[in-house]
């Protein structure tokens, strides 16, 4: 088979599976069929039985697996469950875990997996990097590209069963009639592997589109535009998920133009949702040009709102109060919303993290800001708790990411970058798993199952996290990318006239005396947004993470890091240990080489050459530019861990 990476983890065995005497199911459903086409493709072991069974519905998706004599059964309440428990055994002979004596029960972590596609009509991506839209928009409905199907699929076998289509900043005409029509032709292609279309929409759509004086939540006549609309969309999808909503920020239209607030305006699009079972996320990813910090605005602007929400609306808050930075401190915002459903927006498109071009890990990320603990109700309130309904009964629960898909033969760019994707859905299905379970089993499943291949690219992966945090912004630097792209280091960007909280020196504050951004209450007193005792912990530099020492403080140049080194020092060890370890990674991957085919080995160690350079890059104008403020020398011979 091809070795351009397009299979992604979906490598089962090419030999025949089982003969069609072999499945028992009753039944004969698209879902069902595609279950029953992947075990006679693709399984090769005893006899399976689908089995739906009702009384396991708290599972919601889940399923339970069993052996029994010989055969193995496969019991669900949903006929989704069922193919997801077929992917699970393929899973588990791809491998080579024994299925003999099967027991297993699993149950999603969040009833809502979703991946957000920020795809434009015209076809680019923001924040793309693998090529262009997987969406033909011009080519629907009539034209179906066969990667529908196998994005479905590959969707399915990892548990995803959502999907926002377009941007954040979305184009009004993706509600138009035409576009409709082709996305009803995506619907019915994805809705056979369980997964449920949503849009972005954009506030204004109404006066666009529908010609009304206004967009304003309160007006009746939009009131009745969105009631129109929605019905118009259910008769096409009705399965439709619901609405993806930026508003009021970096320029989008809002109910705020009207006076109004978030909740007016997700409330009017939750009504007209709720009859059709339809949701809305709505982004609490809002600021505006403002003296203030930047990390506070979403927890000022939304927790006032607090209990003014509709039940189908459910706050999206991304991961760290700033944008997806390589390390955040968690959005204060988690657990402060006491009564309103809240979920996590990760980013696995690599916007901030080189790219389609640098090898990271994204799982260890994930789980930083699901185990993160905010003490909203008391010790152990993790956001994982928090967000999928064990803390707080919620009526959805909801995970998301924002894609890294594109045309590209293997779908991501880099092909490291399908485990994120890969990462996302295995966490979304099961926050437990550890990245370490989730990285072995990725490399199992796309490579090989050879351990000396296994060994060393895992903990190349488990590291490439810290590493890229350590070549770009180590100690709890941030922001500090060149303008417009995000790709590479401009710490000395300073936007005179433009937007200050768009300016890297706003976000590092060097000066003379030290670095970072004073977030205690001589500064911005964002420390206050956070539960006790993490206001304290964070807001006292002394206790405050070394991760995040300058995210939260002005640190002396001079100051004494607990392992005895001046922040100087230290952060000229972070960046140099940084490059290190990209050059590691260089030699690891070289000794790869035996155990995989030509083409992905090549591409990837290619990747990794632009990557060690990029590193030094980062390291060199970083350091010659804070240099240019501590006035210090850059040690000669940096201590490097053993
Ligand atoms: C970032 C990103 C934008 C995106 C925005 C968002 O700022 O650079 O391209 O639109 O996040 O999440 O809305």
């Amino acid at each position: 088979f091809a070795e351009d990476g397009s299979q992604l983890w979906l490598r089962f065995p090419a030999k025949n599976g089982i003969s069609a005497d072999k499945i028992i199911t009753k039944g004969n459903s698209p879902t069902l069929n595609i279950a029953r086409k992947e075990l006679s493709s693709h399984w090769q072991g005893q006899t399976v039985e689908l089995r739906t069974d009702k009384s396991l519905k708290n599972f919601k998706d889940g399923y339970t697996i069993k052996s029994i004599q010989n055969k193995i059964i496969i019991a669900s309440a949903k006929e989704i469950g069922l193919l997801y428990g077929v992917y699970h055994i393929l899973r588990l002979q791809q491998t080579n875990v024994s299925t003999t004596n099967l027991s297993i029960t699993e149950k999603p972590s969040y009833d809502v997996r979703i991946l957000n596609h920020w795809d434009n009509l015209d076809g680019t991506i923001e924040r793309g990097y693998a090529g262009h839209s997987l969406w033909k928009w011009e080519d629907l409905p009539k034209t179906i590209s066969p990667r529908y199907e196998e994005y479905a699929r590959a969707n399915a076998s990892i548990g995803i069963n959502s999907v926002v289509l377009n941007n954040v900043n979305a184009s009004p005409n993706m509600l138009r009639e035409d576009y409709l029509k082709k996305v009803k032709i995506l619907a019915d292609i994805f809705r056979p592997y369980g997964i449920r279309v949503y849009l972005s929409v954009n506030f204004a759509s109404p006066k666009v589109l529908g010609g009304t004086e206004d967009s304003d939540p309160l007006n009746k006549n939009v009131q009745k535009w969105w009631k129109d609309k929605a019905s118009e969309i259910y008769k096409l999808i009705p399965d439709f998920g619901g609405f993806l909503v930026k508003a009021n920020s970096e320029g989008q239209p809002g109910p705020q133009d009207y006076g109004r607030t978030h909740a007016d305006g997700a409330n009017m699009m939750a009504d007209v949702l709720k009859p059709y079972g339809g949701i809305v996320m709505w982004r609490a990813f809002v600021y505006s040009p403002s003296k203030d910090d930047r990390a506070k605005q979403a927890y000022l602007e939304f927790v006032p709102l607090d209990g003014k929400f509709r039940d189908n609306v459910i706050i999206q808050i991304k991961n760290g109060p700033v944008d997806f930075q390589p390390r955040e401190a968690f959005n204060p915002l988690f657990g402060a919303l006491r009564k309103t459903s809240e979920m996590v927006e990760f980013q696995i498109t690599q916007e901030y993290l080189g790219q389609a071009n640098h090898l990271v890990y994204l799982a260890p990320l994930f789980k930083e800001t699901l185990e993160s603990d905010t003490y909203s109700d008391g010790e152990g309130s993790t956001i994982a708790k928090l967000t999928d309904g064990t803390l707080r009964p919620a009526k959805i629960t909801a995970i998301s990411a924002v894609a890294n898909i594109g045309e590209d033969a293997n779908w991501t760019g880099h092909h490291f970058a399908q485990s994120n994707w890969y990462a996302f859905g295995r966490l979304a299905w099961n926050h437990q798993l550890t990245s370490e379970q989730i990285a072995e089993e990725w490399i199992t499943m796309t490579f090989t199952d050879n351990e000396k291949f296994i060994n060393p690219v895992k903990e190349m992966m488990l590291t490439s996290r810290e590493t890229a945090v350590d070549y770009m912004m180590p100690l709890g630097l941030h922001h500090i990318f060149a303008g417009g792209h995000h790709y590479g280091p401009e710490p000395w960007g300073d936007y005179k006239g433009g937007r200050p909280d768009w300016s890297p020196v706003y976000y590092h504050q060097a000066d003379k005396n030290g670095v970072g951004f004073d977030r205690t209450k001589t500064g911005s007193n964002a420390v206050s947004q956070y539960f006790p005792p993490l206001n304290e912990i964070y807001g006292n530099i002394e206790t405050c993470p070394e991760n995040l020492i300058l995210w939260f403080h002005h640190v002396p140049w001079d100051y004494k890091m607990k392992d005895g080194k001046t922040l100087w020092e230290e952060l000229c060890y972070k960046y140099d240990s940084g490059v290190h370890e990209v050059i590691d990674y260089q030699k690891i991957w070289d000794q790869m080489e035996p155990f995989i085919d030509s083409q992905r080995f090549a591409e990837v160690q290619s990747k990794l050459k632009i990557q060690s350079k990029d590193a030094v890059w980062w390291k060199d104008a970083c350091l010659l530019y804070f240099q240019s403020f501590s006035k210090m020398p850059i040690p000669y011979d940096i201590e490097r861990p053993v």
